[in-house]
């Protein structure tokens, strides 16, 4: 068996995190990742028939059965994970009920996964549904969008608009856009449904004055896409309180789209 701190999906959760922390999008425990693993893959450094703990999950999972993630802990500061992933992270599968997950690694000192697990789950069906390759659902606490969050309507045409204006690649990166939600409860089975439903159009989520989701055949496409809405929101927070002399035009908008051949929220331009 080889050793499970040296494998590929460990090791990218510590950089994730690490990185993500020093951007400033998690705070304290602010944020949480999960990841689908391949189960062949997860075999060569763990026994998979040995389960450390049974976690009751408080809602159904049923279409994920049988899955394997890697979870970031709940309560757990990002800027700890590279110094003790098996503290910091656990490795999960969801067992045959539906209702509960079966731990094989890690959350060492007792804990457990993510209070965002419904959120996270319910997007991975979600995306699963539209996209059998993606892997990743990724939450954190960007600062300039977040500052964005209180003072521009949260409304996700206006919102997207607003942001693909920012930079020219902005269309090119999340061409379907970004889908928002009201501020709602966090951690609840409520806000995992609602984030979901966006999920089944969109691969970023706003969270209204809390944060953003994002997601993606890999981390870096989960990753890349909220740096990029962050980068956007920046100019936008840099250049929303002064006279705005330029502009990228909606005309603009729709060469750039061409151009690079991507499948763009049409009703989110005003032509
Ligand atoms: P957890 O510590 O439970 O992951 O919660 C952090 C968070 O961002 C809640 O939305
Ligand atoms: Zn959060």
């Amino acid at each position: 068996m080889k050793d499970i701190l040296t494998a590929p999906f460990v090791v990218e959760m510590e950089k994730t995190t690490a990185n993500m922390y020093r951007l400033g999008w998690d705070e304290r425990n602010g944020g949480n990742i999960s990841y689908l693993l391949d189960e062949k893959e997860v075999g060569e450094y763990l026994d998979l028939t040995k389960v450390i703990r049974t976690i009751p999950l408080g809602f159904d999972a049923t279409k994920l059965k049988g899955k394997i993630f890697i979870v970031t802990g709940t309560g757990k500061y990002f800027k700890n994970v590279e110094f003790d992933p098996e503290t910091n992270l656990g490795i999960l599968r969801i067992a045959d009920d539906g209702q509960n997950v079966e731990l094989l690694w890690g959350y060492k000192d007792g804990g457990k996964f993510t209070s965002e697990l419904p959120a996270h789950l319910m997007s991975h069906i979600s995306r699963l549904s539209v996209d059998p390759t993606n892997r990743i659902v990724m939450h954190c606490h960007p600062t300039y969008t977040l500052a964005m969050n209180y003072v521009h309507e949260l409304d996700e045409k206006k919102f997207t608009h607003t942001l693909w204006e920012m930079c020219t690649e902005c269309i090119v990166v999340f061409p379907d856009g970004i889908g928002v939600l009201p501020w709602m409860l966090c951690g609840t089975n409520t806000i995992g449904e609602a984030t979901a439903e966006k999920m089944k159009e969109f691969r970023l989520v706003v969270w209204g004055m809390h944060g953003i989701y994002g997601v993606g055949k890999t981390m870096d496409e989960a990753f890349g896409l909220i740096e990029t809405v962050e980068k956007a929101a920046q100019i936008y927070m840099l250049t929303c309180n002064r006279p705005r002399i330029n502009t990228i035009t909606d005309s603009q908008l729709v060469e750039l789209a061409e151009h690079f051949g991507v499948n763009y929220r049409k009703d989110f331009l005003d032509l």
